[in-house]
């Protein structure tokens, strides 16, 4: 990552005021904030680095770890519970054959938890990629993950059709 691109991200902003919405864009940019990038706001905000560490660990929103391409959240929280969540996040774990915050090996998913996203009556709830899925069960979670892979393929296949053609 270049430092340039960074300072460009933070632009005119040089309040300590702005930390979060400077982190929102490069977590925006990047998919996630690179420790590299956590030092140049350090610097440029005027904010000590484990203040700037500390808030990026403790809003969910950012991660310290490059994400997928797509970010499943799967609410834990007790309404979600108790309607299934956790047979849910087991599922999709199974699925994609990772752990809770880790991302597949090719890249294209990323599964988090959250313990409440305060939509407790809509439980259990799935956010995919910022979009809230409610009463979700799993077939309507197998169904979401098949068909971001199909979608995925056929543009790949789009693709190398086209490249044929040419
Ligand atoms: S417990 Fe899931 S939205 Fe509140």
């Amino acid at each position: 990552m270049r430092v340039s691109g960074i300072k460009t991200l933070i632009k005119s902003r040089k309040s300590p005021t702005d930390l979060i919405e400077v982190l929102q864009d490069i977590q925006a940019s990047y998919n996630y904030l690179p420790e590299e990038a956590l030092r140049k706001v350090s610097e440029e905000l005027k904010v000590p680095l484990i203040e700037v560490f500390r808030v990026a660990n403790f809003y969910k929103a950012f991660s310290l770890n490059p994400r997928g391409k797509h970010l499943i959240t799967v609410c834990m929280g007790t309404a979600c519970h108790v309607r299934g969540s956790r047979r849910l996040a087991d599922e999709l774990l199974g699925m994609l054959k990772i752990k809770p915050g880790q991302t597949t090996a090719d890249g294209k998913f990323t599964v988090e938890t959250v313990n409440c996203l305060g939509a407790c009556a809509l439980g259990p709830i799935v956010v995919l990629d910022g979009k809230y899925h409610k009463h979700m069960d799993a077939s309507k979670l197998r169904n979401l993950i098949q068909n971001l892979r199909v979608k995925q393929t056929g543009k790949g296949n789009a693709k190398n059709k086209k490249r044929l053609r040419s």
